[in-house]
């Protein structure tokens, strides 16, 4: 078989850890050539399908670093309209490909799954420093990203202290909180906002007041897909024909607008962006993106196209594509954490 490999969506750590375990996997047990297409599926457009081979050397020695050999883009959109739709259509058949794996977030599974329509047998990996992927209760870069943006809020809180102020960090994760939970829990922020729990800028005042008291100071993980109770949410930009038209970020300001008139402290914010999405996965990552890798690769020798790969329960397992394309996975209101950080007395804004 002749098999493609794209990363689709924004990067993250641990991509060059699938496709090494994708690539190796298909080389060694399934006796496959293997095909890199550049850019994700915006290398399957346009008149010239742009890719590279995959070879076992072309792999070797990319396990333990960030960002993806192969690149990424997260505004390429085959299905935009037919003409386009077409000539990928006519590229996969020029290529020669049996069967694609696409690594990717739930647009790139969106994507993946309407490419059924020209034909392209597509196996899924999910991936996403969001960790919001339906039916996948980890994805690879997530731990990563939590260790990156737990430091910086460490960072962050030595500052605060000495200068007495109120210190809001913002975290990725689009409209799923978990990256600002975890990392928000990791640190022991004093305050959490997340896109799932609308916030009460009077309960925020308040904690701040209380430790303007005592302690003097307060760090404050707010999620960039946060909002005020009757706000709305902060949009950086938007994009046209993307599969994800809304870029979010820039709350962790407006939150500071709305709060330094109710506190005698500097109310100071810090926008993390993408060095959370950068550097060298961590081990746990390495690993989680290798059982990934691996188990496409499976997948496809099995001819099972269509299923994306999952962990659940701990285990590694897959589910239909179609399941997971369109949808999110956010933090539910009785999960455990939520329950956690409320009885160890953080303010989640409620
Ligand atoms: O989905 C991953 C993610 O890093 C989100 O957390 C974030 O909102 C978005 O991508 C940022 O994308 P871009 O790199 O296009 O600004």
């Amino acid at each position: 078989m002749r098999i493609g490999v794209l990363t689709g969506g924004g990067d993250c750590p641990g991509l060059n850890a699938v496709i090494r375990a994708v690539a190796k996997s298909l080389i060694h047990h399934g006796h496959c050539e293997v095909v890199g297409i550049l850019d994700g599926f915006e290398g399957l457009m346009g008149d010239a399908p742009r890719t590279r081979p995959l070879g076992w050397g072309d792999v070797s020695g990319i396990l333990h670093i960030g960002g993806t050999i192969l690149g990424t883009s997260n505004s390429a959109n085959p299905l935009k309209d037919d003409a386009t739709l077409a000539q990928v259509g006519r590229n996969v058949r020029a290529l020669g490909l049996d069967g694609v794996v696409a690594i990717g977030g739930d647009g790139t599974m969106s994507i993946a799954h309407g490419l059924r329509a020209v034909g392209l047998n597509a196996v899924g990996v999910p991936k996403t420093i969001d960790n919001d992927i339906a039916h996948c209760e980890r994805s690879f870069g997530f731990d990563t990203a939590v260790a990156t943006a737990t430091d910086a809020l460490r960072r962050i809180e030595s500052t605060a202290y000495s200068h007495h102020r109120v210190m809001i960090v913002e975290t990725m994760g689009r409209h799923a909180g978990w990256l600002a939970l975890e990392s928000g829990i990791a640190s022991a922020a004093d305050v959490i906002l997340l896109p799932e729990i609308d916030y009460g800028l009077e309960a925020v005042i308040a904690r701040c007041r209380a430790r303007e008291q005592r302690q003097r100071y307060t760090i404050v993980c707010i999620g960039e897909g946060a909002k005020e109770r009757g706000g709305s949410l902060t949009v950086r930009e938007r994009v046209e024909y993307s599969p994800d038209p809304v870029r979010l970020g820039g709350v962790g300001h407006v939150l500071r607008e709305r709060l330094q008139p109710h506190l005698k402290s500097e109310v100071r914010a810090t926008v993390l962006g993408h060095v959370q999405r950068g550097g060298d996965p961590t081990p746990f990552d390495r690993v989680l993106a290798t059982r990934f890798g691996h188990h496409a690769a499976r997948l496809v020798i099995e001819g099972r196209f269509g299923r994306m790969v999952t962990l659940q329960g701990g285990r590694i397992g897959s589910v239909a594509i179609a399941d997971v394309a369109n949808t999110q996975r956010t933090v539910p209101p009785d999960h455990e954490l939520l329950a956690m950080a409320r009885d160890i007395g953080v303010c989640l804004g409620e």
